[in-house]
C-alpha cells in the first residue's frame, strides 16, 4: 500500500515510517518541519535500506497537496501533522486551531477529490477530559477538554465523524494514544523536542544527561499509590505498530472507529524515575514541586478494542522504554542538529 504520511518526520510519523517499511508498505511523508527538521526522514531511510519519498510543505496549502496526490496513487493517509504543546496551545489557541483544523480539511477536501477514502488520525486521551473512573473506553462521553490543543482533537474527530457519516464508503480510524514515549532501538530516531521539554520522559531524559539540573515532581498529595501523576506510557514503537494495523484495517472495514492506543497499565512519576535510574545506572535527582494546573491524578486505557478490532496490543515495557529514550538522548545529545 501507498501511505501518505503527513507530519511523517515527527517523532511518531519517523518511528511508524519504519514500521510500515518493515511491513511492505511504501510510505510518502509530506511535512513542513515546523517541529522536525529532514534529518529523521534520512535516519529512517538509514534503519529501512529504503529510500522515502518526502515533500516539505504545508498540509494547509491545497495546491501542493493536490500536487502530492496527483504524483503519487496514494490508498490510504495517516494524519499526523499538528501542533502539539498544551502550554503553548493556551498561548497560542488561534495559531493552535488555525493550524490543526486547517491541515484536516484541507487534506479531507483533496482526498475527496482525488478518490481517497482511508485516514487514520493521530487523537488524544486528552479527548477524554478528566473522567471519574478509569480505565478510559472509547464509549465513555468525552466531559470537555481542558486547552484549545485537546479541543482541536475534539473537533477534528467531530470532523472526520462527519465526513465519513456523509459518504458512508470513507473509512475513518480515530486513534487516541495515551502517553508514547521510548525510541527506536537503533538509537538513530528518537524524540527531539525543541528548547526545554513539557512532558515527562524527555525532562528526565535531558536531567540524565546532565542537560537539566533536576526534575520537578509536580504533586505528591494525588490519590494516587505514591502520591504522583499515574498515566500509560506506550513505547513508540508499538504505537507505531498499532498504524500499521489500523491501515490494514481501515482498507477492509468502512466505518468510524475511535481506538485507544495504550497499554492499560498506569505508572507514576516515581515509578518511571526508578525505573530509568535502573535500567540506566544514572542519578535523576529530583524535588517534589506544586501540582501542575490542568493536570488529573490518574489515567489509563483500556485497550482491548485494539485487541478485538486490529489484533494489536503493545509488547514493550517500561524497562524498554526508559531504555531506549535513553540510548537516542546519548547518542543524539543535541537531537537531530548534532
Ligand atoms: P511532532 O511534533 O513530532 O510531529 C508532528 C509533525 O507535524 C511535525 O513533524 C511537524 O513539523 C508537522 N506539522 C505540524 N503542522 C504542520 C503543517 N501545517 N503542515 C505540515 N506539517 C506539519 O509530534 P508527535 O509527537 O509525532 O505527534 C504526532 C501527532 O500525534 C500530533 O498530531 C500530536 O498532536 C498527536 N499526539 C501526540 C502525542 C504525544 O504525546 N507525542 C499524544 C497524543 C497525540
Ligand atoms: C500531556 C498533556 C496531554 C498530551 C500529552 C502528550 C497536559 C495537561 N496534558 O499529558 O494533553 O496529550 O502531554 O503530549 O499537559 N510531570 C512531572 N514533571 C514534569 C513533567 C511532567 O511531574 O516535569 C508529571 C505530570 O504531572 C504527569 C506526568 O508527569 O503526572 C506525565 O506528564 P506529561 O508527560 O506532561 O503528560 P500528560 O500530562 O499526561
Amino acid at each position: 500500500m501507498n501511505i501518505l504520511l503527513t507530519g511523517g518526520a515527527g517523532f511518531i510519523g519517523s518511528h511508524t515510517c519504519v514500521e510500515l517499511c518493515e511491513a511492505g508498505h511504501h510510505p510518502i511523508i509530506v511535512d513542513n518541519y515546523v517541529n522536525s527538521c529532514e534529518e529523521s526522514i534520512l535516519r529512517v531511510e538509514k534503519i529501512t535500506g529504503r529510500k522515502i519519498p518526502h515533500y516539505q510543505a504545508d498540509v494547509s496549502d491545497a495546491q501542493a497537496m493536490d500536487r502530492i496526490f496527483f504524483e503519487n496513487e496514494i490508498d490510504c493517509v495517516v494524519h499526523f501533522a499538528g501542533l502539539k504543546a498544551v502550554g503553548e496551545s493556551v498561548e497560542q489557541p488561534l495559531r493552535y486551531y488555525r493550524n490543526n483544523l486547517d491541515t484536516t480539511l484541507t487534506l479531507c477536501e483533496v482526498m475527496k477529490k482525488h478518490g481517497v477514502r482511508k485516514i487514520v488520525f493521530s487523537s488524544s486521551a486528552t479527548v477524554y477530559g478528566n473522567q471519574p473512573v478509569v480505565p478510559y473506553r472509547e464509549d465513555m462521553p468525552s466531559v470537555g477538554c481542558t486547552n484549545p490543543y485537546g479541543w482541536t482533537k475534539f473537533m477534528i474527530e467531530k470532523i472526520l465523524e462527519g465526513v465519513q457519516h456523509a459518504n458512508p464508503e470513507w473509512s475513518v480510524v480515530l486513534l487516541r494514544y495515551f502517553n508514547p514515549i521510548g525510541a527506536h532501538e537503533s538509537g538513530l530516531i528518537g524524540e527531539d523536542p525543541a528548547g526545554i521539554p513539557n512532558n515527562l520522559m524527555p525532562f528526565i531524559a535531558k536531567v540524565a544527561v546532565g542537560e537539566l539540573k533536576k526534575l520537578s515532581v509536580f504533586g505528591n498529595d494525588y490519590p494516587t499509590p505514591d502520591g504522583t501523576g499515574v498515566r500509560d506510557y506506550i513505547h513508540v514503537v508499538d504505537l507505531a505498530k498499532g498504524h500499521v494495523k489500523a491501515c490494514d484495517y481501515a482498507m477492509e472495514h468502512p466505518g468510524c472507529e475511535i481506538i485507544n492506543l495504550g497499554t492499560g497499565h498506569g505508572y507514576s512519576v516515581l515509578d518511571i524515575v526508578n525505573t530509568f535510574q535502573r535500567v540506566n545506572h544514572v542519578e535523576i535527582p529530583y524535588e517534589i514541586a506544586p501540582r501542575r494546573p490542568g493536570d488529573i491524578a490518574e489515567n489509563y486505557a483500556d485497550p482491548t478494542k485494539a485487541l478485538k478490532l486490529l489484533g494489536w496490543q503493545a509488547e514493550k515495557n517500561l524497562e524498554d522504554m526508559c531504555r531506549d529514550t535513553y540510548r537516542f538522548q546519548t547518542r543524539n545529545p543535541k537531537g537531530y542538529r548534532g
